[in-house]
């Protein structure tokens, strides 16, 4: 038994997400944190809301709202569409809670101790107007690569190219339009990643299990030579810059700490505050010296995020010279793509968790975002894909292998397992095939291969089928009760595994499969990783034991449903 440190990259509070943020973080790791459970290991799953930075500000203004107000009502709203998509988290936090606050500046602290962060200064766009200096994407003016005229100070959204503000002809402010700006001097923290670089590649070069997306990117920075980074910026909402005392650091007073700064950070933090809600030890899961050396620690991101997770974020735990558990494995996604294209909330193409759940229960959306997981490339979302997975996967492989069985058991043996019959060539090769397979699906979970372990479970589920056709318990039951009786039973028992190895995928209906099954909670997890002991399994469930048919399984999606979606939330862009 091991045990799993698992977070998920924080989902931005800007607004509930999409699918595609869902399938490239949250859903996975909530899989893996489930096998992993299922599998014996001590699992501990964090993920929190990341509140700061500029993002969270323009949202709370277009929302009309004070920024806590509008953290506080989005965290909520967050936090529920992830309870509606059945995420397991051990501990859903805030990035704004006062844990996080108290452990960044700590951070900061110790790393302007040991060098790592000094104080610079730069230039920057101040507004007369509005009172303050401009983050970058405060500032729109006209590209001075292409003279498009709407750039953001960051970057345009024309020609593409990264920016800096003060480089912008003709700027202004995008707070309040007003073109009475000024370059100014002003101070900010900078942290010398830089210097930190012999370090951080020795530690990648160590990594073992990242995909290669993780490590390329990793070492493209490397080879780039890393740029030292201000992790201030000019905002009122964040965590406070301080000084030793406590206090507001001098010329800081309007700053906060940049939002790439205190986000991972809050992995930590969240995870003091699940300790104090349950009385658990989190120093054993963070700190080397106090019993994380064997915690294994695995990290769920989308590509964009990698960068900061291997070498932001490690800079600011090595640099402090403190022993925090560094990410052993590091799980990244490409993007999920809505055919193709974009997800976007103003054009109509896409769907964010609260919607998707009003058109289909979370287990469709689970399992066919994880079947289709952009492991190595971005995967394209359909209408027309969803409506024939589901189709084909759960309603006729899962769902019709249940229905099958225990519809014929309480028609034909009083709703009871049946005893009486030997087994035979039919027992003999599901046996076989289950002690081929289920070694293999639990390697792919344990390597974090999730389409790959959907296909597998699939598999299996579809040679359930297999063997009924070949056992043909209805066949033989007007002639040998007893021959149609080990049919059933080993059917039966097939129904209850691979209700065992649906719940981390469709955790509702295993549930529904095992309630009807009448397997007690204890019983769930029994015989998944013995696969030794599959012989047995055919036969675990007690003789005589009454069971029910479960209700309808998964509906299957209609021709008119996917019109109607089409409609409502784009489709192929024309
Ligand atoms: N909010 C970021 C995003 O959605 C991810 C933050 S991950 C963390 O891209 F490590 F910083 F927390
Ligand atoms: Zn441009």
């Amino acid at each position: 038994m091991a045990r799993i440190l698992i977070t998920s990259a924080l989902p931005y509070i800007n607004g509930v997400k999409h699918l595609g943020n869902l399938a490239g973080s949250m859903l996975p790791a909530d899989v893996y944190a489930r096998a992993m459970r299922l599998l014996g290991h001590e699992v501990l799953y964090i993920c929190a809301t990341d509140e700061h930075g500029t993002p969270a500000e323009l949202a709370a203004q277009e929302a009309g709202l004070e920024v806590a107000e509008y953290c506080e009502k989005m965290h909520a709203a967050q936090k529920q569409a992830g309870a509606d998509f059945k995420m397991s988290y051990d501990y859903f936090g805030r990035s704004s809670a006062p844990s996080n606050h108290k452990l960044t500046q700590h951070f900061a602290r110790v790393l302007e101790d040991n060098d790592l962060i000094e104080e610079r200064v730069s230039q920057q766009v101040y507004s007369n107007a509005d009172g303050r200096f401009l983050p970058d994407r405060y500032v729109e003016g006209t590209c001075p690569n292409c003279a498009f005229e709407k750039a953001r100070g960051d970057q345009c959204d024309n020609c593409g190219k990264l920016l800096d503000p003060i480089d912008l002809i003709n700027p202004y402010s995008a707070v309040s339009g007003s073109h009475d700006v000024e370059v100014r001097d002003t101070n900010h923290l900078y942290l010398k990643q830089s210097e930190m670089s012999e370090k951080l590649r020795a530690w990648v070069d160590k990594a073992e299990g990242w995909p290669h997306l993780a490590t390329s990117i990793a070492y493209k920075w490397l080879d780039e030579g890393l740029r030292d980074r201000a992790i201030t910026r000019d905002l009122k909402w964040g965590i406070p810059v301080t000084d030793k005392e406590g206090n507001r650091r001098d010329g800081f007073e309007d700053k906060v700490f940049y939002v790439w700064f205190d986000a991972p950070i809050e992995y930590i933090a969240a995870t003091q505050d699940w300790a104090a809600d349950t009385g658990e030890d989190w120093e054993s899961w963070w700190r080397t010296d106090k019993g994380a050396d064997d915690v294994q620690y695995v990290q769920f991101m989308g590509k964009d995020n990698v960068a900061f997770h291997t070498l932001s974020f490690p800079t600011t735990l090595l640099g402090s010279g403190e022993p925090w558990k560094l990410v052993d494995q590091l799980k990244a996604f490409n993007w999920v793509t809505w055919y193709g294209g974009k997800f976007s909330t103003s054009q109509k193409r896409g769907v964010f968790m609260d919607q998707a759940l009003a058109i289909a229960p979370s287990d469709y959306w689970r399992w066919h975002l994880m079947a289709n997981a952009p492991e190595s490339d971005d995967a394209a979302f359909t209408w027309e894909e969803f409506q024939a997975g589901i189709n084909s996967d759960l309603a006729n492989v899962l769902g019709n292998f249940v229905n099958r069985i225990t519809k014929y058991t309480a028609s034909k043996f009083d709703g009871k397992i049946p005893d009486g019959g030997e087994t035979g060539e039919a027992e003999s090769w599901i046996v076989k095939e289950l002690q081929t397979r289920i070694p293999v699906l639990i390697d792919l979970y344990e390597r974090r291969e999730f389409r790959k372990a959907m296909a597998e479970t699939r598999a299996i589920w579809a040679a359930g089928n297999e063997y009924l056709t070949q056992a043909a318990p209805w066949s033989h039951y007007k002639m040998d009760v007893d021959q149609a009786a080990v049919g059933v039973r080993t059917g039966l028992n097939l129904a209850v595994l691979f209700g065992i190895i649906a719940q981390p995928i469709i955790p509702d209906a295993a549930a529904k499969i095992l309630d009807a099954l009448n397997i007690p909670e204890k019983n769930r997890s029994w015989g998944f990783g013995d696969f030794a002991g599959i012989p047995d399994l055919i036969d675990a469930v007690p003789r005589g034991m009454e069971i029910a048919a479960p209700d309808v399984l998964f509906a299957k999606i209609e021709d008119d449903d996917v019109a109607g979606w089409t409609e409502k939330f784009g489709g192929k862009s024309e």
